[in-house]
């Protein structure tokens, strides 16, 4: 019955490829990506990381040379992360305020050699400097405790602004931890450095390479169920959210990504604020996985999910295909 119905042929549109593009409704642009990056120590050095497979931990001259790569694929920002040294993790991860430790190496460098044509996104959170591998200070029960990791938290937050550090990106899920941020941050003159809180954030199983990455899953005993989210709750996603605009957040984070994206659509339907998702280190090691076992094509899975979260209402998503992504959609592969 071709033709019987002129009004409802939703298809019309999708026909030719000039159509699909110009009725697209949300798209995707090196601009909306956050690529992050592993530093370890030495020079010249890169070690490939076993469970997130095409993905190195870069000495600090290799993390330079990766913001260029970044810059000239127009990815605005860059995270880092730190693989810390065995010998410099302790109880009370003093590494992380130490003005020279690899992560303000890492920071210093890229602001030395690209100044303004990146950004640098800093994780704050004690795991990749304890020797516990939790991301706070422990009482002598094992729980992590609040307000001693806040006053921990604010001291790496500062150390990493003043070593030029653009975006504060809080992940460790303290109570409290962006409004101390914050005001240390304009007490010292930090005005203009910006808080992307990790807000939403779960006790999530997807994380697993990442800690591989920093060196912390070896270490970590037991679990983080205690502060990160319980992956049955949605409300009290918006709850936290709520606190740390309420406590300064410039942007918020949904993390982990593909799982979470109902998440991701209710933050931005009730806040208006800038929201972003983690496409984290299990959800990167999935899609490689399912490439590599010939279950589907690389390429077009980094770009179906990536596009998924601006179609949930992210403005932007850290993800470990952002080079790919970006070179993807710079030969107009999306197509
Ligand atoms: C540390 C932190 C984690 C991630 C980012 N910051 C791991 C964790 O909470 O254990 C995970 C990122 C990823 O899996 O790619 N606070």
């Amino acid at each position: 019955m071709t033709g019987s119905y002129p009004n409802t042929r939703l298809r019309r549109t999708r026909a030719a490829g000039w159509s699909r593009k110009l009725h697209r409704e949300n798209t995707l642009a090196p601009a909306d990506l956050i690529w992050p990056l592993f530093v370890t120590e030495g020079e010249g050095v890169e070690q490939p990381i076993d469970t997130l497979p095409g993905v190195s931990r870069w000495s600090v001259d290799g993390i330079v040379s990766k913001a260029e790569e970044a810059i000239a694929l127009g990815i605005p920002v860059v995270a880092l992360f730190p693989n810390t040294q065995a010998d410099r993790r302790s109880d009370d991860g003093a590494e992380a305020h130490n003005p020279d430790n690899l992560m303000c190496r890492a920071i210093r460098a890229i602001k030395d050699e690209c100044g303004d044509a990146i950004g640098v996104l800093t994780d704050v959170a004690l795991d990749p400097y304890t020797s516990h591998g939790q991301d706070g200070l422990l009482n002598d029960d094992g729980y992590v405790v609040n307000d001693d990791t806040i006053a921990v938290l604010v001291d790496q937050a500062i150390n990493q602004a003043e070593a030029g550090a653009d975006i504060i990106a809080p992940s460790d899920m303290m109570d409290g931890r962006i409004h101390a941020i914050r005001m240390a941050l304009e007490m010292g003159g930090h005005h203009n450095v910006q808080i992307m809180s990790y807000a939403a954030k779960y006790a999530s199983a997807f994380y697993g390479p990442f800690r591989d990455a920093v060196g912390s899953g070896g270490l970590l005993k037991g679990d983080k169920k205690s502060y990160q989210m319980d992956p049955g709750n949605g409300e009290e996603a918006l709850r936290e959210v709520a606190l740390d605009i309420s406590e300064g957040a410039d942007s918020v984070m949904v993390k982990p990504g593909l799982a979470y994206l109902d998440i991701v659509r209710r933050v931005k339907d009730r806040f208006e604020i800038p929201v972003f998702a983690y496409q984290v280190s299990g959800e990167y090691a999935m899609i490689e996985a399912a490439a590599a076992a010939g279950a589907g094509d690389r390429n077009a899975l980094v770009l179906e999910t990536l596009l998924a979260f601006k179609r949930a209402g992210c403005s932007g998503i850290l993800t470990y295909h952002a080079p790919l992504a970006a070179r993807l959609l710079k030969e107009g592969s999306d197509d």
